[in-house]
């Protein structure tokens, strides 16, 4: 290859350039939702560091219960927690936000913040110590409250069509970072050596189709009827069962491949196990934005009103077709 023909290849989008794209293609964007964007996404470089770190953390933890700074060993779900609510406060373009970790509103001494951002810090937290995918979801809403107030529930309560902007990060095989604003999703592959995250799959879209289902099956006796029902048309399909009890792994898996995610309502669960705000809601968001479908068994999850910051719900997730033929068990 000649030098002027190297010159002239294409070479990688950076998140940070892929975001100031999208932003300039926005007169009317103040910039504060690209600069929020950029916040969660040196958060997860932060956490990525962390989850590859933690096998290493164990052997040092080995030497007595401090790591080698002297500090006390944290659960990585709280050093996650941590991590997130110090970026979005140093941030300054969040007034608020709720967390999987903690049953109020945390506020962050910003009143003059326009956004509100609900996460889940890592989820999947059964698998961190086995070396398993895990993750980190958000949702952000722009707040109804006037600026300069101090935030309230009616921030969170807007509903899921109401999010702005919803993503995850999943710590896997690679790291990467998937996120909406409402114009499609795009994923970026995070690149260790350079500490980038570059653009790799651009607006991608869900095939309608799938033979995947992913439902922790042991559960199965409980579940709701229509779920046990269509669990049966999954067997009779042969499809294939795939659960790796992440959440986010399963669903990007999914999302990419054509499958269907369930976590329905059972006896030990009444309204299902995931959360709202912060697992459900920007799931779906991606999932809408991607032309795959979701459902809590009645109506679109985006449709769900929520009542309290970590309701529950069942969740239905994945490929359209999938999701329309479990909504005829129900
Ligand atoms: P978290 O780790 O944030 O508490 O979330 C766990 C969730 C979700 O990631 C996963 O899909 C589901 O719980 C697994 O639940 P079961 O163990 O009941 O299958
Ligand atoms: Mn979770
Ligand atoms: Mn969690």
């Amino acid at each position: 290859m000649t030098k002027q023909e190297t010159l002239a290849m294409p070479v990688g989008v950076t998140l940070d350039r892929f975001i100031k794209r999208q932003q300039s293609a926005m007169p009317a964007a103040s910039g504060e939702l690209s600069q929020l964007l950029r916040d969660i996404a040196l958060a997860g470089k932060i956490i990525n560091r962390e989850v590859n770190r933690a096998g290493l953390v164990d052997i040092t933890g080995a030497f007595g219960s401090q790591n080698v700074q002297g500090e006390d060993q944290q659960k990585l779900d709280v050093v996650a927690d941590i991590r997130f609510l110090r970026a979005l406060k140093n941030g300054g373009e969040v007034c608020a936000v709720i967390t999987e970790e903690e049953d109020e509103i945390t506020y962050t001494d910003n009143d003059n913040g326009k956004y509100v951002v609900a996460i889940d810090p890592l989820d999947g937290s059964s698998n961190i110590d086995v070396n398993v995918s895990i993750g980190t979801i958000f949702s952000i809403y722009r707040r109804v409250t006037p600026i300069g107030s101090k935030a309230t529930l009616e921030d969170f309560m807007q509903g899921g069509r109401s999010q702005v902007a919803a993503g995850y990060i999943l710590y896997g095989s690679s790291t990467i970072l998937v996120y909406t604003t409402g114009h499609g999703v795009n994923v970026f592959t995070y690149e260790n050596s350079l500490g980038e995250f570059f653009l790799s799959h651009n607006e991608i879209c869900s095939p309608a189709d799938g033979s995947i289902y992913s439902v922790n099956e042991g559960n199965y006796n409980d579940f709701v009827s229509a779920a046990r029902s269509y669990i049966v048309n999954c067997h009779l399909k042969e499809y294939a069962g795939r659960y790796i009890g992440s959440l986010v792994a399963d669903f990007h898996r999914n999302l990419l491949k054509g499958g269907i995610y369930l976590y329905p309502e059972s006896k030990k669960y009444p309204q299902g196990k995931l959360r709202l705000l912060y697992e459900c809601y920007p799931l779906a968001f991606i999932a809408q934005q991607a032309g795959a479908a979701s459902t809590d068994g009645y109506q679109d999850v985006l449709d769900i009103v929520p009542r309290e910051l970590h309701q529950r719900s069942p969740f239905y997730v994945g490929s359209k077709n999938m999701v329309n033929d479990l909504l005829l068990h129900f």
